[in-house]
């Protein structure tokens, strides 16, 4: 996987906030104003960005008024990110030298990262657990779970200095079913699941909340090119899920927006189903 790493500048920049701490999440007016006029002031870093559901939370986060850094092992995050007005990084995060030099450049750009949305997987690696080499398995939890601990150190070593920060990870409703075919996939996303548990105990003395969100059956661009009878994936969800229709990118953005703002600053260590009623737990 490339490594290599350009920082694509933003073309839309909006004035960094000077506000004081507000560690108990409680708005102030000027906040509130800030939000309505679409500027929170606050730095929202997306891994996995260029497509699928990272690039809608992108989108969502953007939208909401942050200034949004997405990083991607694909160099189309830099085209993606230029087209719409946000900074792209291309990074493996898997590698702790290409985290920890992508976060480096986001300090020294932006100056902070509030937000941080742990999304970059590897998806749709499907094979028997006989098939599994202990690279597969190495690469993927590589991927998958070492990244999460990597972006999540380095992002909360800047979010503990002003007492305030919001770590989304995305997890996967296959961690609750045990999936055939997906051990590796299935047990990384446990693993994530735990992470969120630890290191909210341990980040929340600064006031930086950990919280997971666990789609289920998503309809993103490489699931529409995998699986082209999206009819028969449309009527297979609707037997196992509460509400009758397809996930979409945005129902997950939706959710990362709530735990990544103000509204959510009294939860944290959870893990929120976004599955259209597949899991009730
Ligand atoms: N689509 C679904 O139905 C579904 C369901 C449950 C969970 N999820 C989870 O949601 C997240 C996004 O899924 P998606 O369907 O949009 O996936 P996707 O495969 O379309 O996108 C994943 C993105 O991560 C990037 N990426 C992969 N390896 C990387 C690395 N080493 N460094 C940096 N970037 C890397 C890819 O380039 C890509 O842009 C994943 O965590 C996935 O496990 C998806």
């Amino acid at each position: 996987m490339s490594t290599s790493r350009t920082p694509v500048r933003c073309s839309v920049r909006v004035s960094m906030s000077r506000e004081k701490p507000n560690p108990d999440g409680h708005r102030n007016r000027r906040r509130v104003r800030a939000m309505t006029e679409g500027a929170t002031g606050r730095v929202a870093v997306v891994t996995g960005g260029s497509r699928g559901i990272g690039r809608a939370i992108a989108e969502r986060l953007a939208a909401d008024g942050h200034r949004v850094v997405v990083i991607d092992v694909d160099a189309a995050v830099e085209e993606v990110a230029r087209s719409a007005g946000w900074r792209g990084i291309v990074a493996d995060v898997s590698d702790e030298a290409a985290v920890d030099g992508a976060f480096a450049s986001i300090l020294e750009q932006e100056g902070r990262v509030d937000v941080l949305v742990n999304n970059a997987a590897l998806t749709g690696v499907h094979r028997p657990w006989e098939s599994v080499s202990v690279a597969d398995w190495d690469e993927l939890m590589a991927v998958n779970l070492r990244s999460v601990f990597l972006c999540s150190r380095a992002a909360a070593r800047d979010m503990r200095e002003r007492r305030w920060g919001r770590i989304v990870n995305i997890s996967s409703v296959t961690f609750a079913l045990g999936m055939r075919n997906l051990v590796d996939y299935v047990a990384s996303k446990g693993g994530v699941v735990g992470f969120t548990r630890a290191f909210a105990r341990e980040v929340g003395q600064d006031f930086i909340t950990v919280n997971a969100v666990s789609p289920g059956s998503i309809q993103t661009e490489a699931d529409i090119a995998n699986f082209p009878d999206q009819d028969a994936i449309a009527a297979a969800q609707a037997e196992v899920q509460a509400l009758p229709r397809r996930g979409m990118p945005a129902d997950i953005a939706a959710a990362v927006s709530f735990l990544a703002g103000d509204d959510a600053s009294f939860i944290t260590g959870q893990t929120l189903g976004v599955d259209g009623g597949w899991i009730m737990a």
